[in-house]
């Protein structure tokens, strides 16, 4: 059944392979966003880029207010205009070094926008949601694969992770002060690939904090070599362990919790890993995008990241037994599709 979707950063990376897929399931989505961490719309046009391509993916015609989530009275503005039915909120700042630096920006923009945005749908009736959650709540895991029921908060190294734990707080707490709201944490693992179109994809401004945008850069030759952060964890090979989820599997994630949080049953609120449960190495990971886009990609081993673990992993029964979701692409196919992406855009979306 058709819902009224309102998306908070539905710009972004994650947020614009959400809404092909919620489009393509018939759904009316709102986006709103205030493009800090995604290309702005050109003049003339009133949707950024990310946003006119998804559109063309689809077929199908989105809403868009841009907006920040500080900004209290344009978010009330944005619920007047539309019937909501359910938000998925994805607005988050979210480069774990920068939070480091600047906690404040982090905490007002995670904390308080979210805030924000609670009370906002709190005042108007609006009271499902679906939240972009993080495996960084579970810290360093004290096993692996990491469940659901795994601690969070503990040993959480830097301020975007715990604005992440902190927010699921608040809405654990909320959930349990009034029954009516229905809440679905998703717990992503680390999201890579792009849309088989290769129209939209992971757009980082300056330097690619993360692995997969890093080497795809390499490839492209926009930098030298890959930095490898260190070679001596206690892994198969020496190198850091991760479970990457391909885009468009944790976007599915996110059209299947609509359905849940729909069901008669469903109450409080409830997390779910979306992962895929297979670990690779930042070695692997070279080779197979090497193998994608044809070319040998340099790398270079160097020391340790601060905060990094050596594996992270998680396990995925929960989201395929009560979801009924599971990731079905693989390694070839995240290296591939992030590849056209990278090569149809070389500047991404300027
Ligand atoms: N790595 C390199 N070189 C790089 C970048 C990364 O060797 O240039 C290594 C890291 O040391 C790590 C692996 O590649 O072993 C993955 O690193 P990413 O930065 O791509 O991802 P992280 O696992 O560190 O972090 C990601 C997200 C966070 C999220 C976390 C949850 O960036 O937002 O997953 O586990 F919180």
């Amino acid at each position: 059944m058709g819902r009224v979707v309102l998306v908070t950063g539905g710009a972004g990376y994650v947020g614009s392979h959400t809404v092909v897929e919620l489009l393509k399931a018939g759904h009316t989505v709102v986006v709103v966003d205030n493009c800090v961490n995604a290309a702005k719309a050109t003049e003339g046009n009133v949707l950024p880029p990310a946003l006119e391509r998804v559109q063309k993916i689809a077929g199908k015609t989105l809403h868009f207010h841009e907006l920040s989530l500080l900004n209290r009275q344009a978010l009330v503005n944005v619920f007047s205009k539309y019937k909501v039915d359910v938000v998925i909120h994805l607005a988050a700042l979210k480069a774990v070094g920068e939070s480091v630096e600047k906690p404040l920006a982090y905490y007002a923009n995670n904390i308080t926008g979210t805030l924000n945005l609670l009370e906002v749908m709190s005042e108007v009736g609006v009271k499902r949601l679906i939240f972009s959650s993080s495996a960084t709540v579970y810290g360093v895991p004290q096993y692996l694969p990491a469940d659901e029921k795994h601690p969070t908060g503990v040993g959480v190294t830097n301020p975007y992770g715990q604005t992440k734990y902190v927010c699921e707080q608040i809405m654990k707490d909320l959930s349990i002060a009034d029954k009516e709201w229905r809440i679905v944490l998703l717990r992503y693992f680390n999201p890579v690939g792009s849309h088989e179109s290769g129209l939209i994809g992971e757009d980082p401004n300056g330097i690619p904090n993360n692995l997969v945008p890093y080497i795809s850069q390499v490839a492209i030759g926009r930098r030298p070599h890959v930095n490898v952060f260190g070679n001596d964890y206690n892994t198969p090979d020496g190198t850091g362990v991760r479970d990457y989820i391909h885009v468009v599997d944790l976007a599915i994630g996110h059209e299947v919790a609509i359905d849940k949080i729909f069901q008669s049953d469903f109450a409080g609120t409830k997390a779910y890993n979306l992962g895929t449960g297979k670990g690779i190495s930042v070695l692997e990971m070279i080779t197979a995008f090497s193998e994608a886009c044809g070319k040998e990609i340099s790398y270079k081993i160097v020391g340790r990241r601060e905060g990094d673990v050596a594996t992270v992993v998680a396990s995925c029964a929960l989201a395929e037994k009560e979801l009924n979701w599971k990731a079905t692409r693989g390694l070839h196919q995240m290296c591939e599709d992030t590849w056209r992406w990278q090569s149809m855009n070389p500047n991404g979306f300027s």
